[in-house]
């Protein structure tokens, strides 16, 4: 089936070298896959990934030598990739067996370009252009992939079961398309029988490499409402499999007719209004902050009790939900950087910010809280505010209202101190050349007493009220300068 498309989507001049290439091997070139999807959702996409019938490795090298640009080869997975113009391509043969990276079988080419389709993730990934003269820009779409695209639906070409079973991996593709497409007019499903398959073989995720799985995690927490895909990864068994920490945020329970939030819930909610806050701030999307979001309560069923006089308490959840980011980092095998600090920063800091708006909110409280969270306090704003959820409207509106008045406070502080980058205005070598003394435990002892002074707004965040306060203190120790 074939249709000739409108003009537009091939109007690059690297595809007309790539067709004329193509035809002076007396091979066949299509593009295929992602870019031809997004040129019928308008999506700019400057990956373009090409299948040839015949063999992806030596149209690359033909074309490289056009180019006069180099080439990459991978022969394991059979492709070869060049840049052009900011512009990534990558050759393929068409494959008789399901294309995939990081395969462990063989690889089976010489398929023609049908049997390549087949054996692709989904029907909205398997369409095709034409590069050939004769037919230049045809659409080949044997399996409905501009149906499904228009209607909104992730369907595999052959039974979900062998789609799945070639490669587990796109069972989170399939939710990451999902949560990626969907837009605000409409969502994108995943057919039934695709997610019966998923929920039958989600253990399968167990053969996956973290590094993979955590690269569809990142996609999905970065789209504009990632409650999607978690709603989904839980409906299909994935996220057991994935994240079971947070399968355990799940469910609600009651005693003496006191119930609490369901935590899962209320987590996905605050990674949507992080993910809209972000949009109104006109920020990139951040996603460190969207893990922070995504784990600020991980901890509260390890934290839960019931008090009879109170009801449900989660104390010291934000604690414990800090200690066990490395833990979870690690098992996913994500970076041990400076990254997962911020993280687990934001984790124990969560609660902060609105602990102000609660209690009276005094310079020294906010002093210490910008002294403590640095140049992460607009990104814990952020999270704080977003962890503002209740049925009730009115509670909502009214804590937000206060919230606004931490963040005018914190601006009045910031302004006035200049806490968020401190840095202690007395420093170890002004403290030995002083006393002539050299390193020793009371020099750390003197520097904290400073600090404390300056965020309980003793003393001015300056080096002459610092030095002087320091001074008072170092005479108690039995200090006198040596001039
Ligand atoms: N593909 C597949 N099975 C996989 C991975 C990829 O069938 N497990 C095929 C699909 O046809 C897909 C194409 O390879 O369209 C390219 O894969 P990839 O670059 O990962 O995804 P894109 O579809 O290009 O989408 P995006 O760039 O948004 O990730």
């Amino acid at each position: 089936m074939s249709t000739t498309i409108t003009k537009g989507f091939l109007d690059d001049e690297i595809f007309s070298i790539i067709s004329k290439a193509a035809s002076e091997m007396g091979v066949k070139a299509f593009v295929i896959g992602g870019y031809v999807r997004d040129c019928f959702l308008g999506r700019p996409n400057k990956d373009i990934d090409i299948v040839v019938q015949g063999s992806g490795i030596a149209l690359a090298g033909h074309i490289a030598g056009i180019l006069h640009t180099n080439v990459s080869v991978f022969k394991n997975f059979g492709t070869a990739m060049l840049r052009y113009k900011g512009i990534e391509v990558e050759f393929v043969g068409a494959r008789k067996e399901s294309y995939r990276r990081n395969s462990r079988k063989p690889i089976v080419e010489d398929g023609t370009l049908e049997d390549d389709q087949l054996r692709r993730d989904f029907t909205i990934n398997a369409m095709a252009f034409s590069l050939q003269k004769e037919d230049y820009g045809a659409l080949v779409d044997p399996f409905g992939g501009i149906r499904d695209l228009s209607a909104g639906i992730i369907r595999t070409p052959l039974d979900p079961d062998t789609t799945f079973s070639d490669d587990p991996l796109r069972m989170l593709r399939a939710v990451r398309f999902a949560t990626k497409l969907s837009t605000p007019e409409q969502e994108f499903k995943i057919v039934p029988e695709a997610l019966d398959s998923i929920r039958r073989n989600a253990s399968r995720m167990e053969i996956l490499s973290k590094e993979r799985i955590v690269e569809e995690l990142n996609k999905i927490l970065l789209t504009p409402k990632p409650s999607y895909g978690f709603e989904l990864l839980d409906s299909t068994n994935l996220l057991e499999w994935v994240l079971p920490q947070l399968s355990k945020l799940k469910g609600v329970e009651m005693i003496d007719g006191k119930a609490h939030k369901d935590n899962f819930s209320h987590t996905l909610q605050v990674l949507d209004n992080v993910a809209a806050a972000e949009v109104q701030a006109g920020r990139e999307p951040n996603l460190w902050l969207r893990w922070a979001a995504l784990l600020h309560d991980i901890a509260k069923p390890a934290t839960k009790r019931f008090d009879p006089a109170i009801g449900w308490t989660f104390y010291g959840h934000e604690i414990v939900g800090a200690r066990w980011i490395p833990k979870i980092f690690q098992s996913l095998k994500m970076p041990l950087n400076e990254k997962m600090k911020y993280v687990q920063k934001l984790v124990e800091l969560h609660l902060r910010p609105i602990a102000l708006v609660t209690e009276e909110v005094t310079d020294s409280a906010v002093r210490r809280l910008l002294f403590e969270a640095g140049d992460d306090i607009d990104d814990l704003m952020i999270l704080c505010s977003a962890d503002i959820t209740s049925k009730n409207p009115q509670k909502v509106a009214r804590l937000k209202d206060n919230f606004e008045l931490v963040k005018a406070k914190l601006v009045e502080v910031e302004a006035k101190d200049a806490i968020r980058n401190f840095k202690n205005p007395i420093t170890g070598d002004y403290v030995m050349e002083l006393y002539g003394i050299g390193p020793c435990n009371l020099i750390g002892k003197l520097k904290e007493q400073v600090k404390e002074a300056i965020l309980d707004g003793v003393i001015e965040n300056s080096f002459e009220a610092a030095d002087a306060f320091m001074r008072e203190a170092a005479l108690k120790e039995g200090l006198t300068p040596v001039k």
